[in-house]
């Protein structure tokens, strides 16, 4: 467990109007959310609104991707600080009519939101949404580019398991070639020192990761296994290989996780595909797996994410 904030939450802020990457954090921002985040994980355990620090405000959260966690998070994050929410698919909008995004977001504007949650398949969407609305901005996924409020709550998951996220030794195992949760990730280890090896198949690993095809010198060493879901839905050409035999070769089970240290934790951001990446029993150990950890963290971070964007307004 994470000890008691030394900073009192009412001093804890970040410079940043919009959440758009974690590019744009900073170390200090980062250990501010994540503190604020320790906050918000006993107030979300409290059960009832016992915060209505967004009240009278309405968040619209325009999710163009399919999503669980996240819209769901999002919406729970901002009900338990007291805000309203309404909720935008593309089914059902005029974009299905032909409408533009840019046309759809001055749309949006024009009813002045409080603030705009969006998650969209294009690389930068969040960066342009940010130039047309007047509210805050948070990138709930934009593509194969970044998600940031994942890597907080996965960083905050880590932290609160090993009390500092400093000299951790982390792989991450997957399709890292066209995950923003690994391009995130990547971002925060390097900012707040963590060490990371990639590990996965030469065709869903960018050059620039530095990665092994080789799941034993990938998990060496590992205190946690970050493993990830193969982006179907991104691929430019198909696979040089089936389900079954990425299983074979990467799929975590619990004799590769035997490759990493002894008691090292199993993360997935989810959606699960048990027997494609990740072994059931792996998924389903409660002494391995931080997986449902993750989601509640997820609503925590969301939490003092809505809380740091608009103390300037309130
Ligand atoms: C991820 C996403 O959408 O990028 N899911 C999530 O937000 N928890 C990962 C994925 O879809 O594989």
């Amino acid at each position: 467990m994470q000890a008691a904030q030394k900073t009192p939450v009412s001093k804890l802020m970040i410079p940043q109007k919009h959440l758009l990457s974690i590019e744009h954090l900073s170390r200090e921002d980062i250990i501010n959310i994540l503190d604020l985040s320790e906050y918000y994980v006993v107030q979300n355990r409290r059960r009832s609104q016992t915060n209505a620090l967004l009240k009278g405000l309405v968040m619209i959260n325009v999710f163009l991707e399919n999503s669980t966690r996240t819209r769901l998070s999002f919406e729970m994050a901002a009900k338990r600080l007291g805000a309203d929410v309404i909720n935008m698919t593309i089914e059902g909008s005029s974009m299905k009519k032909g409408e533009s995004f840019t046309d759809t977001l001055k749309t949006i504007n024009a009813m002045r939101p409080d603030l705009f949650v969006l998650r969209h398949n294009t690389e930068g969407s969040a960066e342009a949404a940010s130039q047309i609305l007047d509210c805050p901005v948070m990138n709930a996924g934009d593509g194969t580019r970044e998600h940031p409020t994942q890597a907080l709550l996965d960083a905050l998951t880590l932290r609160r398991h090993f009390g500092r996220l400093e000299g951790l030794n982390v792989a991450i195992v997957g399709d890292i070639l066209h995950s923003r949760v690994a391009h995130s990730n990547l971002q925060l280890f390097k900012k707040m020192g963590v060490n990371v090896k990639c590990v996965g198949p030469a065709e869903l690993m960018p050059l620039s990761a530095g990665g092994t095809q080789d799941m034993k010198a990938g998990l060496t060493d590992a205190e946690a296994v970050m493993v990830l879901r193969i982006q179907k839905e991104r691929l430019q050409k198909s696979l040089s290989f089936t389900e079954e035999q990425y299983f074979d070769s990467y799929g975590l089970t619990a004799e590769r996780l035997g490759f990493a240290k002894d008691g090292a934790v199993v993360l997935h951001p989810g959606p699960m595909n048990r027997g494609v990446e990740i072994d059931a029993s792996i998924a389903d150990d409660p002494k391995r797996s931080l997986i449902t950890a993750q989601v509640e963290m997820g609503v925590a971070v969301r939490m003092a994410c809505l809380d740091l964007l608009t103390r300037s307004a309130r």
